[in-house]
């Protein structure tokens, strides 16, 4: 397994695989922004929009890669542009392959997202998981992430029932505060 960064075009060029991580994601129940049943194109519009956010700089991507080099897991990281935040960026939608849960490819990814945000100055993450069926608490504290409250009825898990978040931040060691 191993992960890489993907540039904007990357992520357009692999729009199969993509939909298939999101829409095996949210049938089985995943609360990463959408509700079932799934509308035709919706989730490859998501897609090209996250293209066009990693092209523009906003944020990162990340793809995990089994052995034979098929996508089995993603992440995201948003890169907070105002001045004030800097320091600070946003994991989003950490999603893996229903069928490839727990072998430690969530960890990696989360490995990876942390020395880039590292990498890159942003030493605060923060995150938001739903505490219904959808989330991934349990995760996210293995990880090292502290809760920092939540807000009830905040969205609603796939199957349309609102859920109260959590939600979580970790501070990296990182150096240099506010540079990109
Ligand atoms: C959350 C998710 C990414 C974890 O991926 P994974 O590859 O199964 O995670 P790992 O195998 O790396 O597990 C890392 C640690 O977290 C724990 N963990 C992972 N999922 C867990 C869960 N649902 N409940 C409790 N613990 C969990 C593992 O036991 C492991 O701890 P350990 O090392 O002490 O054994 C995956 O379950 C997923 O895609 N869920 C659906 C999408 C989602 O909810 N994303 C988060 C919202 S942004």
């Amino acid at each position: 397994m191993k992960i890489d960064l993907l540039s904007g075009e990357t992520v357009t060029s692999r729009l199969p695989e993509l939909d298939r991580l999101l829409t095996d994601a949210v049938q089985n129940g995943a609360s990463v922004g959408f509700v079932l049943p799934l509308a035709d194109g919706e989730v490859e519009a998501y897609w090209r929009k996250v293209g066009a956010e990693v092209s523009a700089g906003d944020k990162l991507f990340f793809a995990a890669f089994d052995e034979g080099g098929r996508l089995v897991g993603s992440a995201q990281l948003a890169l907070e542009p105002r001045a004030n935040g800097r320091h600070r960026a946003e994991v989003q939608k950490v999603m893996v392959l229903a069928a490839h849960r727990g072998r430690g490819i969530g960890a990696a990814l989360m490995t990876r997202v942390e020395a880039e945000a590292r990498a890159r100055g942003r030493a605060l993450l923060f995150l938001d998981t739903s505490v219904g069926a959808g989330g991934a608490t349990k995760f996210y504290e293995r990880l090292g992430y502290t809760l920092a409250g939540g807000i009830p009825d905040f969205a609603a898990d796939p199957d349309g029932r609102l859920a109260p978040n959590a939600i979580y931040y970790k501070r990296l060691n990182a150096s240099t505060p506010g540079a990109q």
